[in-house]
Parts: structure tokens; sequence; C-alpha cells
């Protein structure tokens, strides 16, 4: 385990294993801050740390158990010493079929894992980062599923709507706290979650998206990053209760 220096922001992933929370992480990593890097377990996270310069520390929680992402505010505090932002990241597409046939068990999956994990994170790191000087920083990845409502899709387009009223509420509750509460809706962007399972597979998903939606910018996951990056060198007392979204359409 690395400690960061004690004037070093610290910064929590979840996601951290791959994908967008993964590029986030060493952005920050590259911006000058310590990141406590959030995964399911430290072999899945190795390949971050490996490209962190020793400024990553690595903290497990599973968001299907979501007390243990509640339990995380706290280990950052006593391996780190403080808290300076969070960034909800890890996520999951959930079971892809129409309402008519989505079970009980699909639909609490994907809202345990993309609603309630986050809000139990943030609950465990609230009193941290109002206790910080400096200020803090919630930053939620949300998605444009959320308006656009793809077919298919109700699980994963209800909890990101979810996320998004979880952002606006937080922003309000905090308005006395120096703690920016902000969403990132990254839009099509070329990792595992969107694509997958073979690169072919990936490639004729993101044509397909681009020929849908016109010229719809296709991200990479450092993209997305740079914009995370410019959301949290905000001051914690700036912009608040407020969506970037990445798409050049809808
Ligand atoms: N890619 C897009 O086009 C897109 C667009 C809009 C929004 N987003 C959002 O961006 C976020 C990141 O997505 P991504 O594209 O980077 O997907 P990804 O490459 O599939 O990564 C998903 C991340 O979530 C973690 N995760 C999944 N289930 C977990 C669990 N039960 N406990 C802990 N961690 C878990 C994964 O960890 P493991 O390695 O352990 O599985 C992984 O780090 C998600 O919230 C997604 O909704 C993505």
């Amino acid at each position: 385990m690395t400690m960061p220096e004690q004037r070093e922001r610290v910064v929590v992933v979840t996601g951290a294993s791959r994908g967008i929370g993964r590029a986030i992480t060493l952005d920050q990593v590259g911006r000058g801050r310590h990141v406590v890097a959030v995964g399911r377990t430290e072999a899945s996270l190795a390949d971050t740390v490996a490209h962190g310069g020793g400024r990553i520390t690595t903290v497990l929680a599973d968001s299907a158990e979501p007390d243990s992402m509640g339990a995380v505010g706290d280990q950052v505090l006593t391996r780190c010493g403080r808290l300076d932002a969070v960034v909800a990241c890890a996520g999951v597409h959930g079971a892809e079929a129409p309402v008519a046939k989505l079970a009980t068990a699909e639909w609490t999956e994907a809202l345990t894992i993309n609603v309630v994990a986050p809000a139990q994170l943030i609950r465990g790191c609230i009193p941290h980062l109002a206790a910080n000087p400096a200020g803090g920083h919630i930053l939620l990845i949300g998605s444009n599923a959320s308006v656009r409502s793809p077919t298919g899709f109700a699980a994963y387009n209800a909890t990101k709507a979810a996320l998004h009223s979880l952002m606006r509420t937080l922003s309000r509750e905090l308005d006395k706290e120096a703690i920016a509460v902000n969403e990132l809706r990254p839009g099509p962007t070329n990792t595992s979650l969107l694509g997958g399972r073979e690169d072919s597979v990936a490639a004729s998903l993101l044509s397909g998206i681009g020929k849908a939606f016109g010229r719809e910018w296709i991200k990479t996951a450092e993209d997305v990053a740079a914009a995370a990056g410019f959301l949290l060198d905000l001051p914690p007392t700036g912009t608040t209760g407020q969506t970037l979204t990445l798409n050049r359409y809808e």
C-alpha cells in the first residue's frame, strides 16, 4: 500500500478495474492526485495499479453488496488521512429484454449496483468530505439512456434516471457544504459495457450507433476521463447540481 503525501488530494473511484473508471483513475493520477481505486478483487485492479506510479491505494468492495460500498469512506480516511472527491463509476448494463420480460431479480440487480451502491458509497463519504477544509466533489457517472430511453434496456434506463435524481437531491441537501455534486453522461464510449464480448461485435455496435445518430462522437474512455477531470478541477463551492453530457445528439 502507498500512502499519499499530506497535501495530495485523495480521490475515490469505483469501477477502477477497467473502462471509464480505470481511465479516470489514471487521469487523476496524472493530475497529481492520489487515487483510491475501488474494485471487487485485487487481481482485477492490478493492471490499473501497475500504471499508477505508486499513487494508487486499493479498497475492495462489491456494488452487489452496497454495505461494502458504504464502508469505503471510513477505510479511505484510515488509510489516506483525507478525502477530497468521490467518483461513482461502477455500473452494469443489466439484462437486455423488454419490460414485459424483465424479472424482479433483474430489476433488483441493476438497481442495487447502479443506484443503491453509489448512494451508500456517498453516505459513507459525506462526513469525511464535509470535514475537509478544502471542500469536496461527488461525481456520478450517469447516462443519456436516462432520457433517451432506448427500448430493451428499461432497467438500465431507469437506474440512470434514478442516479440523476440522486445527484439533484444530494446537491440541494449539501448546498450549505463546500461539496459540489455533479453528473457526467459519457455518451457512447468504446468500453466492454457498450460493445463487448468480441472486438467485431463492439465495432459493429459502435458503427450502428454512429449511423443511428448521424455523426455521434464515439469516445475513448480517456476522452471521458478528461471531462471528469475538468469537473473535478472546478472549485467545490462552484458548479453543483449539473449534468455534463458529452453526446452530440439527444
Ligand atoms: N460505455 C458507455 O458507452 C457508457 C455510456 C454511458 C454511461 N456509461 C457508464 O459509465 C460507467 C462505466 O462503464 P464502462 O463503460 O467503463 O463499463 P465497463 O468497462 O464494463 O466497466 C464497468 C466497471 O464497473 C465495475 N463493476 C461492475 N459490477 C460491479 C460490482 N458488482 N461491484 C463493483 N464493481 C462493479 C466493473 O468491475 P469488474 O472489473 O470487477 O467487473 C468495471 O470496473 C457505468 O456506470 C456506465 O453506466 C458508459
